[in-house]
């Protein structure tokens, strides 16, 4: 089998106790920012959710405002399509103005819409951090059992990727392409594919430490109520007697 199961990895939000680090967030919003975005879309979430990662809102209104894509509008007085400045209430807008551009720029594939990749794939965050960790050259046994496997032109192969040859070049290729603040940890590539992973985990469920928080209320009344029904039956039985 050259297919591979996602490898481990651990996040802040796993567990019934698990909460968001907001610190890893901000880093994968600004992997997402400035390698994802010019590619994949993340149309589920508006730049005033930012907010969950400890954004204030001045930081928010900048970000949408030097968004390098612009959101589709109109032009009042010729009524022609034109284009404006993102506000925070609007959605991050896609790099691409429809299906045939994406496919167009990308060898024909097209990339899929980012906010609900950790929920669509199998292994969720774990399968974004090893697609994109997981680039590498095939294997010989692999084109010796199976030549007509080889990589085309124009795809590149990636065993984590259900048919080990995908479009997307390697996304994530040097120590510091993305620069973090001080106080962070070295973005390797390692690094910022788990930040970016983590940061994915955050736009397909953003109110998951909620939940969690609910679950575990719950959990602690149920027990609760056990308990004082199994004394209001030993009370009753008592009196009976
Ligand atoms: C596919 C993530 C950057 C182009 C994908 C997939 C994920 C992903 C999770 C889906 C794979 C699947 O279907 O299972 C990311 C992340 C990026 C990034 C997290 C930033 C770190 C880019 C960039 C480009 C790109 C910069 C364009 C140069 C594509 C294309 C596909 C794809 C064309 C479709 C591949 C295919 O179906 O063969 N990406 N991507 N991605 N991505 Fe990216």
């Amino acid at each position: 089998e050259f297919h591979l199961h996602p490898k481990h990895l651990s996040l802040a939000s796993d567990g019934p106790l698990g909460k968001f680090d907001k610190q890893q967030l901000q880093r994968g919003f600004q992997v997402y920012k400035e390698v994802c975005s010019a590619c994949h879309s993340l149309s589920q979430v508006a730049f005033h959710n930012l907010e969950g990662l400890g954004y204030t809102e001045a930081e928010i209104k900048a970000i949408a405002n030097q968004w390098p894509t612009e959101v589709p509008s109109v032009n009042p007085e010729t009524g022609e399509p034109a284009t404006r400045k993102a506000l925070p209430s609007d959605r991050f807008p896609a790099p691409y103005a429809n299906d045939t551009a994406a496919r167009a720029a990308n060898n024909n594939a097209l990339p899929p819409d980012l906010s609900l990749m950790t929920k669509a794939r199998h292994g969720g965050a774990a399968y974004v951090y090893s697609l994109l960790t997981g680039y590498r050259n095939q294997p010989a046994e692999l084109l010796k059992e199976f030549p007509a496997a080889k990589t085309p032109q124009g795809l590149h192969y990636n065993p984590y990727f259900a048919n080990l040859n995908l479009a997307m070049p390697p996304p994530l290729t040097s120590e510091g392409q993305v620069v973090y603040a001080p106080g962070n940890p070295k973005p390797t590539v390692d690094q910022m594919a788990k930040d970016v992973a983590a940061f994915l985990v955050w736009t397909a469920e953003p109110n998951l430490p909620n939940r969690h928080a609910t679950g575990i209320a719950v959990a602690v009344f149920l027990l609760f109520a056990t308990v004082l029904a199994r004394l209001a039956f030993l009370n009753i039985r008592n009196q009976k007697k």
